[in-house]
């Protein structure tokens, strides 16, 4: 039986809830009887994200199993993250030879592991291709448009993806419209996150006692708030800016919730915020939180507000109307104007402000894009199959 060898790369947490799918999907292609070939799996972390919060509890959450080869670059600037990347996949793939090497969505391991695998002669795929910000700014539209150019196969979420690669000359041969990998992780967790509590959530994830548990937030009642990216965390005038309106103006309106990415509790405690956040009234701030959790307190927040691409598609398949910290999106699918549920804000506050005043209390309305459906992995796995170890 021909077997075809394929390892795809996990580096940063919004990769995790991208290949918890796919494991699942080669595993049940695996076993089905009647096909004549066999998916060989090997899963590579290249240790971008490596913080417990930030990785292992994914794993744990997701079901991953444990990745074969742990690369364990860590922090760095996007050179020495790319660059340690690179030098150690390069020395993985002679012992693994994999017929294709596949990656997902955008981040610097999504982008060292495409350059790496073609600079070896194997063959890429790219989970999440045709995302455009048009906003070269961002390190995350450099790794998009480096790994598209790079991929034999290009999976796309929708077909706005599918118009920015053929405006960009991709080969339509290459380009399959799966659908939206994320949203098979977020169909089969439903039901769990389902099961939880938010106040109990918050109690346990709080990141200072000064919070009390009679306060906690319940369904329907708080604001869900991320934010991680370097132009709204990185310069004090802008985070001091947005704490100030989340902790001073919209917290005394409705209790809100805030799961902190690492490098914004560093910019709070540099720029001599951080204490102001933790006293706040009604604002709960929390660790990292694991994929159910965030899961839960979408499912019952008032509204969202965040800066992740990943929240945005979560929000339009759990119908939470959302305010988008960011002046320009990779997915504008999600946007209300394309039939989603986001308004981009960007980080002013007038903006933020306004969307808040025109989405608070919308009710919610599910928005599920075209083959957002829970089985895009399994399109994935029957493409790759049908390519089989040579193309
Ligand atoms: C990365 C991705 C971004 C994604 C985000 C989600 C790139 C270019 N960016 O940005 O697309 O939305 O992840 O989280 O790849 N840190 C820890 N512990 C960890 C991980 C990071 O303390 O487990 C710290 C690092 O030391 C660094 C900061 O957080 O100071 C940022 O981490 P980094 O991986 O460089 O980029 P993110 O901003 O997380």
């Amino acid at each position: 039986m021909q077997a075809i060898r394929v390892m795809s790369v996990v580096g940063a947490r919004p990769n995790f809830m991208k290949i918890a799918p796919l494991v699942r999907a080669i595993e049940a292609f695996n076993a089905r009887p009647d096909v004549g070939r066999r998916l060989l799996h090997t899963l590579v972390h290249t240790g971008q994200h490596y913080d417990a919060d930030m990785s292992q509890t994914f794993f744990d959450a997701l079901a991953i199993p444990r990745p074969d080869v742990e690369l364990g670059v860590g922090s760095g600037t996007h050179a020495e993250q790319v660059g340690r990347t690179m030098i150690a996949f390069e020395a993985v793939l002679p012992a693994h030879r994999p017929d294709w090497v596949i990656v997902v969505g955008d981040v610097n391991a999504t982008c060292a592991c495409a350059l790496t695998a073609r600079k070896e002669g194997v063959k890429l795929a790219h989970i999440e291709a045709g995302l455009r910000s048009f906003d070269d700014s961002m390190p995350e539209e450099i790794n998009r448009i480096v790994t598209d150019r790079l991929a034999h196969l290009l999976f796309t979420p929708d077909a706005m993806a599918d118009a920015n690669l053929a405006r960009e000359g991709v080969d339509p041969r290459r380009v399959h419209r799966v659908g939206n990998i994320m949203i098979d992780t977020l169909e089969a967790h439903r039901a769990s996150a389902e099961r939880l509590d938010p106040a109990e959530l918050a109690v346990r994830g709080r990141v200072a006692a000064s919070m009390e548990p009679a306060d906690a937030p319940c369904d329907g009642r708080y604001a869900l708030l991320t934010l991680h990216r370097p132009s709204n965390v990185d310069h004090p005038d802008v985070l001091q800016a947005l704490t100030e309106f989340f902790i001073d103006e919209l917290a005394p309106q409705c209790p809100l919730v805030w799961s902190l990415h690492p490098r914004t509790a560093r910019r709070l405690r540099a720029f001599g915020l951080w204490e102001r956040v933790i006293r706040a009234r009604r604002v709960w701030l929390l660790e990292p939180l694991g994929y159910l959790d965030m899961l839960r307190f979408n499912m019952g927040a008032a509204i969202v507000f965040t800066d992740s691409g990943g929240l945005q598609e979560e929000c339009c398949v759990l119908g939470t109307p959302c305010v988008t910290l960011r002046s320009t999106t990779e997915r504008p699918i999600t946007l209300r104007e394309h039939g989603g549920v986001s308004e981009l804000a960007g980080n002013s506050v007038e903006r933020i402000r306004a969307h808040y005043r025109e989405l608070a209390g919308a009710p919610r309305r599910v928005r599920r894009p075209a083959l957002w459906d829970g089985h895009t992995a399994e399109r994935i796995v029957s493409v790759l199959a049908a390519e089989g170890g040579t193309a």
